[in-house]
């Protein structure tokens, strides 16, 4: 039976601001319960307002591991005021920037999920430079410029445990789906030529990968 979230975070997670269709988020949790029984953390790229970290959350709290989101809360070029992925809720009046960092907090506290969760607030390539702890799982839905995730993979893909699971957001192999771009693609395709990953689950645009091999 494939494993799947208590049914408040599963209520918490289709309420909370995001981007990750049920459908996807229930495959992240599948991977992320599965992954959890190596017993090491659980680490997301990408936090925005916790919407996917609450999957995480739920996943390490039944298997006794602890979850960890990196994100500068600053958003992603397509969540800057004038572009389609903007919201205005999202931006502290005091600065004038965006700042999801309180969204976030408050949506794992009503979820009772605080506990289980580490926020590492900060540049995802800054927080991979100082990084040493081998992860179950690592979920890439940051940035989605080349840039940033080329920068997420080669930061964090060395990182996945052996058996552990790289997952990907947003693959797009056809150009006309696309909406931020091809970056997470040419990761996903870079991992499986690194001899390193083999697929296990595509569903939408979430792509499984777990580590068969050495290197990254
Ligand atoms: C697509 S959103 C994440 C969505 C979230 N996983 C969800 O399911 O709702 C991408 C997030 O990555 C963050 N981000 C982008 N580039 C980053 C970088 N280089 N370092 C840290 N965070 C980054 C943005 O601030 C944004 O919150």
């Amino acid at each position: 039976m494939t494993a799947a979230p208590q049914p408040e975070t599963l209520a918490a997670f289709e309420a909370a601001k995001g981007f990750m269709p049920t459908g996807e988020g229930l495959a992240l949790y599948a991977a992320a319960a599965e992954a959890g029984r190596l017993g090491l953390p659980l680490l997301e790229v990408g936090t925005y307002c916790g919407r996917s970290t609450l999957l995480l959350a739920d996943a390490a709290r039944a298997a006794d591991v602890t979850a960890l989101t990196v994100d500068h809360h600053r958003g992603s070029e397509e969540q800057q005021p004038g572009w389609d992925y903007h919201d205005p809720e999202t931006v502290d009046p005091e600065l004038g920037l965006m700042d999801t960092l309180p969204a976030f907090r408050r949506t794992l506290h009503r979820a009772g999920l605080e506990d289980h969760v580490v926020a590492l607030v900060g540049r995802s390539p800054q927080v991979a430079r100082v990084w040493r702890t081998p992860l179950g799982l690592v979920f890439v839905d940051g940035g989605h410029t080349d840039e940033h995730a080329t920068a997420d993979y080669e930061g964090w893909a060395p990182h996945v445990a052996d058996g552990g699971l790289l997952v990907i957001h947003d693959v797009f192999p056809d150009p006309a789906d696309e909406f931020t771009g091809q970056a997470p693609y040419r990761i996903y395709l870079r991992a499986l030529a690194s001899g390193a990953f083999t697929e296990v689950s595509a569903t939408d645009s979430l792509r499984v990968l777990r580590r068969t091999g050495a290197g990254s």
